[in-house]
C-alpha cells in the first residue's frame, strides 16, 4: 500500500523520506521552452499546426492566452495536444486589454521581441516576482533597432508597454553583443530581427539554449551561425511544420536524475527527454560527480531525445563556472541537493545570473537548504557557493519557504525525500513548470 506522503494544509506539503529507492519508469512532460516557442511561432503562421506534448502548466498557458489576445486561435484538443491557427506573419491583432504574463520570463521577454517590429500597441503585466525581474536587457537592444518600449523604473520593469511604430518606420538591424548569456535576451532580438530591415546579429559570450534558432529554421527561415554568433534577416513568412512534437523536459527530469543518484536501492528509466546538448550540462555535472546515468534509445527529431536510465550511486564533489552554466542555468537548485550527499566539496562560480530568476535563487538556496542541515553546509559568494558534502546523517525535518519558485519548491521536495522529510511553504507554486510533480514523487515509499 502506498502511504500518504504528504499533507496539503494551506499549501504547506509534508515530504516523508523515500525509504525504498525510487524504480520503474517516468514519462517526463513537455519542454517548458519548446512548448512556449511552438506556440509563438505557430501563431505567427498562416496554417494550422498541431503541437503535441504540449507542456500544460501555468507559465505555457501564460503564452497561450497572450497569442489568443493578439488574435491567434488556440483550441485545446486535449491537456496536451493544441491546434494553433494564426492569421500570418503579418496577422497579430492590437489587444483589446492587458496582457498578464504571470510568472514567464519566457512569455514577457520573447513576445517583446514579436511585438517590437508591429504597428500597434501592447501592454504587459504580471505576478510580483516578474514585476521585479530585469527588463531593460531586453528593452534596451530593442530600442537600438527603433523599437519603442516604455516600462516603469526607467524602462526596466513591468508593468511594459510596446508601442508599435507608425507606418514605414521600420526596425533597423544592429549588430549586438550580449554582456550575458541568455537565451531570452537572445531569442527577443532574433524575433524582433525579422521585421528588421537588414542583418540583425546576437554575439553571446556563451552559447545559451538554441531552441528558438533550431525551430525558427523548422519554419523555413534561414540562420547563419559563427561560434556564439547568430544573424537573421528580414523575414516574410513562416512555413508552419503540420506538427511540432514537444520533447520531455530536462530541467523537469533534473530531479529524478538526482533522487535516483543519491536515494540507496534506486534505479529509474525517465523517458522521452530532450537531450540538446544546450540543455545537457546537469548530466555532465553529475557524471563528473560519480552519477550511473546512461542514455538509451537515442533519436532525433526536430531536437535530439532519449530515454535516461539512472542508478543510486556514490556521488563526490566537483567544481565548475560560468562556461558551463548556460547550460544548466535551472538545475542549480538540484545540482545543490545532489552536492549536499556527494563526498566532499562541490564549488559552483559564474553563477551571478540566478540572482535575477523567479527568486534571488543563489540566496534561497543559502537560506533554506542550510535551514535543513545541522551544519551550516553552503556558504553563499557573490556569484555561486560553496556546498560541503557529505551531510545525509546531519539532516533534520524543518518547515522551509519555496518563496513561489517553483524549482526551489521540487529541490527542497527532493531534499526532505532524500534525507530526514522536509515541509514546504507555498508548495504549489510547482504547477508553473511541473504540475504532476508531487504525484509521482508521492508514488514512492
Ligand atoms: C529560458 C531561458 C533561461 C531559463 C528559463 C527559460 C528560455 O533564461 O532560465 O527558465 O526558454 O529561453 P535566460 O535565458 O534568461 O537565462
Amino acid at each position: 500500500m502506498i502511504r500518504e506522503r504528504f499533507e496539503v494544509m494551506s499549501n504547506l506539503k509534508k515530504i516523508q523520506p523515500i525509504k525504498k529507492g525510487i524504480s520503474g519508469e517516468i514519462v517526463i512532460p513537455g519542454d517548458k521552452s519548446v512548448s512556449h516557442r511552438s506556440v509563438m511561432f505557430a501563431g505567427l503562421c498562416d496554417s494550422e499546426v498541431k503541437v503535441t506534448n504540449f507542456l500544460h502548466a501555468a507559465d505555457c498557458m501564460s503564452t497561450v492566452n497572450c497569442m489568443r489576445s493578439l488574435g491567434v486561435q488556440v483550441e485545446e484538443l486535449d491537456e496536451n495536444i493544441l491546434i494553433v491557427k494564426g492569421n500570418g506573419f503579418h496577422g497579430l491583432k492590437e489587444p483589446q486589454t492587458i496582457i498578464d504574463a504571470g510568472n514567464s520570463g519566457t512569455t514577457l521577454r520573447l513576445m517583446m521581441g514579436i511585438l517590437a517590429g508591429q504597428k500597434f500597441l501592447t501592454t504587459f503585466t504580471g505576478d510580483s516576482s516578474l514585476s521585479r525581474r530585469p527588463m531593460g536587457r531586453v528593452i534596451e537592444p530593442l530600442g537600438k533597432m527603433g523599437a519603442t518600449i516604455v516600462g516603469r523604473a526607467n524602462n526596466r520593469l513591468l508593468p511594459i508597454t510596446v508601442i508599435g511604430n507608425k507606418e514605414g518606420e521600420n526596425l533597423q538591424g544592429i549588430t549586438y553583443k550580449m554582456p550575458m548569456a541568455s537565451a531570452q535576451v537572445k531569442s527577443a532580438i532574433l524575433l524582433a530581427g525579422m521585421n528588421a530591415d537588414g542583418e540583425t546579429t546576437v554575439i553571446e559570450p556563451y552559447t545559451s539554449r538554441d531552441h528558438t534558432e533550431r525551430m525558427l529554421e523548422g519554419f523555413g527561415v534561414k540562420l547563419k551561425k559563427s561560434g556564439t554568433s547568430i544573424t537573421i534577416s528580414k523575414v516574410d513568412k513562416l512555413t508552419a511544420p503540420r506538427e511540432i512534437h514537444v520533447p520531455g523536459d530536462i530541467s523537469s527530469a533534473s530531479f529524478w536524475l538526482v533522487a535516483g543518484s543519491i536515494i540507496p536501492n534506486s534505479e529509474v528509466i525517465l523517458k522521452d527527454v530532450g537531450i540538446n546538448e544546450t540543455r545537457t550540462g546537469i548530466i555532465d555535472v553529475l557524471k563528473n560527480m560519480g552519477a550511473d546515468i546512461e542514455l538509451i534509445n537515442v533519436r532525433d527529431e526536430v531536437e535530439p531525445i532519449a530515454d535516461i536510465k539512472v542508478r543510486s550511486a556514490k556521488l563526490h564533489g566537483t567544481t565548475f563556472g560560468a562556461d558551463i552554466m548556460p547550460r544548466l542555468i535551472d538545475e542549480i537548485p538540484i545540482i545543490a541537493v545532489a552536492a549536499m550527499f556527494a563526498e566532499g566539496k562541490t564549488v559552483i562560480t559564474g553563477a551571478g545570473e540566478l540572482r535575477v530568476k523567479e527568486t534571488d535563487r543563489l540566496q534561497v538556496i543559502t537560506d533554506e537548504f542550510n535551514k535543513v542541515c545541522s551544519n551550516k553546509c553552503i556558504e553563499g559568494t557573490k556569484d555561486g557557493m560553496i556546498i560541503t558534502g557529505g551531510q545525509k546523517d546531519n539532516l533534520k525535518s524543518v518547515v522551509c519557504k519555496s518563496y513561489d519558485d517553483h524549482r526551489i519548491a521540487m529541490a527542497l521536495a527532493i531534499l526532505g525525500a532524500s534525507g530526514a522529510g522536509i515541509e514546504i511553504e507555498s508548495s504549489e507554486c510547482v504547477n508553473i513548470s511541473y504540475p504532476t510533480f508531487y504525484d509521482i514523487l508521492d508514488k514512492f515509499e
